[in-house]
């Protein structure tokens, strides 16, 4: 429907009038067209946000400075497992000062960092492998890549080194410490105290050693990140100290070898169909009137929202129309959907991109001089489900009605959440179309254009 608004002469305290109904519309239009007595401010919502879920192929996981840990069920987005690849360096230490030492124990020691997504109250399984290759980046148009994706993965050996089953406190446990292999730590100590070239230099100890993938099972419900500064630590005494009196340390090396694998499983989810096109069945763009009119964002686990708005050159064809003067979007998360476990992304960009996806540049918002990305301000309401995003989208639209051949990135808008979380995080949210079934959870685009007054 459109509802004229107001000559501007009534500039700022406008008025909405319908048929049936005036209200008052809380928008300040800055006076720019004040004192003119043949235009009027009309307000149209029945453009048409069309919303899709986008297959998001592969992303780099490399050096995020994120570890993630554990995996857990979402009936809305899967079955969501991680690991994580990367590789330890040499300590520092010199053979002399360890002959007469004796070895305790050998740790891999985590740091939270905490962001977590799932259910805190139950314990989280955690095994420690050793790799059983060198992690290579795939290649690159014939060269070795420095990139490492969200779908690559390493052998590990057979047997995990070390295992434990933890409940995190987020908010509390501040690091974890999982017991390893004492046949290892042994192996490890006896080269120390040679002073083995496999634990002296660097590119021996890569060859030797290859690196650690920290995995989960299916019983977790838990994915909690921890930071890039972990470790092996190996605990040794001397005859005269108290065991564990003293450590050696095997820091993380190279942050750029440092990645997470994320497998996701969609099966008996409303988008099980989304995926690669190579793969049967699948599809990488599913429209939400196919998926109970819903779209679907989490990128870390290949899922993003696209919006298009199909109809909106016909703006240029209303009675009257001068020009557009403020364009709002309104994003619906469905209700009931989401809560304290599986709570809203943040913060969610929009994207201008082309017919194959890729994220182009980020809606921002000019305030004065300076211009910033808009994230969405999201309004929370966990219980009475009427949160929502909102994006001033005037520009955006401003582009396409005078572009109408595409020679710009105009092909739609992802919503997506900024870069790390964007790899890292597993927020996520499901907007509702214009057909939802709950009101509250509809899609809105407020367009408002200047007409000339005919009376
Ligand atoms: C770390 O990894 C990058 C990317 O593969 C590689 O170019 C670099 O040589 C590595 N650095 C070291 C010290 O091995
Ligand atoms: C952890 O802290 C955050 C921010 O203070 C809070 O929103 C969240 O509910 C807390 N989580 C738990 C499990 O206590
Ligand atoms: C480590 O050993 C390799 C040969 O195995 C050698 O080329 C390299 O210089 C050594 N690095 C150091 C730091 O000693
Ligand atoms: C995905 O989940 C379904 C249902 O739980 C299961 O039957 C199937 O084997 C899983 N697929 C993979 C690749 O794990």
């Amino acid at each position: 429907m459109f509802r004229k608004i107001a000559s501007y002469t009534l500039i700022p305290a406008l008025i909405l009038c319908t048929i049936s109904a005036c209200q008052k519309v809380d928008i300040s239009f800055n006076n720019e067209y004040s004192s003119n007595d043949f235009t009027q401010i009309v307000k149209i919502d029945s453009f048409t946000a069309d919303i899709s879920t986008v297959y998001i192929d592969s992303f780099p996981t490399n050096g995020k400075g994120v570890t993630l840990v554990g995996g857990y069920t979402d009936p809305y987005f899967g079955r969501v497992d991680t690991r994580t690849f990367f590789e330890i360096g040499t300590p520092s230490t010199t053979a002399s000062s360890f002959t007469k030492a004796i070895y305790d124990s050998l740790y891999l020691t985590l740091k939270l960092n905490k962001n977590y997504y799932g259910d805190t109250t139950k314990p989280v399984h955690i095994d420690v492998s050793r790799l059983a290759e060198l992690i290579i980046p795939p290649s690159l148009f014939g060269n070795i890549g420095s990139y490492l994706y969200n779908t690559n993965k390493f052998a590990v050996d057979p047997t995990p080194l070390g295992s434990t089953d933890i409940t995190i406190r987020p908010n509390l446990t501040d690091s974890i410490h999982i017991r390893l292999s004492d046949v290892l730590g042994d192996t490890l100590f006896a080269k120390i105290q040679r002073g083995d070239l496999d634990v002296t230099n660097g590119t021996n100890f890569l060859n030797y050693f290859n690196g650690l993938c920290i995995s989960s099972n299916a019983a977790s419900s838990l994915i909690f990140g921890c930071k890039d500064s972990l470790g092996l630590k190996l605990a040794y005494h001397t005859p005269s100290l108290y065991k564990d009196s003293a450590s050696i340390n095997f820091p993380l090396s190279n942050t750029s070898h440092h990645f997470t694998n994320i497998a996701v499983n969609r099966t008996g989810t409303p988008i099980q169909n989304l995926g690669s096109i190579n793969a049967p069945g699948k599809q990488n763009i599913i429209n939400s009137k196919l998926t109970g009119n819903m779209a679907f964002t989490q990128p870390a686990t290949g899922a993003m929202i696209k919006i298009r708005f199909p109809s909106i050159q016909s703006l240029l064809n209303m009675p009257n129309y001068v020009k557009l003067l403020r364009a709002q979007l309104i994003i619906r998360p469905v209700a009931n959907l989401y809560n304290t476990l599986f709570y809203l992304a943040p913060s969610l960009r929009l994207s201008t991109t082309m017919v194959a996806n890729q994220l182009g540049t980020d809606l921002s918002i000019v305030t004065g001089t300076s211009s910033s990305v808009q994230y969405g301000n999201l309004y929370t309401d966990y219980f009475g489900g009427k949160s929502t995003y909102t994006y001033d989208i005037t520009s955006y639209l401003n582009l396409i009605l005078n572009n109408p051949i595409s020679s710009y990135q105009q092909d739609g808008l992802l919503l997506v959440p900024p870069s790390p979380a964007y790899e890292t995080q597993f927020s996520r949210t499901i907007a509702g179309n214009k057909y939802n079934a709950d009101i509250n959870s509809r899609i809105e685009l407020d367009v408002y254009y200047v007409a000339v007054q005919t009376k």
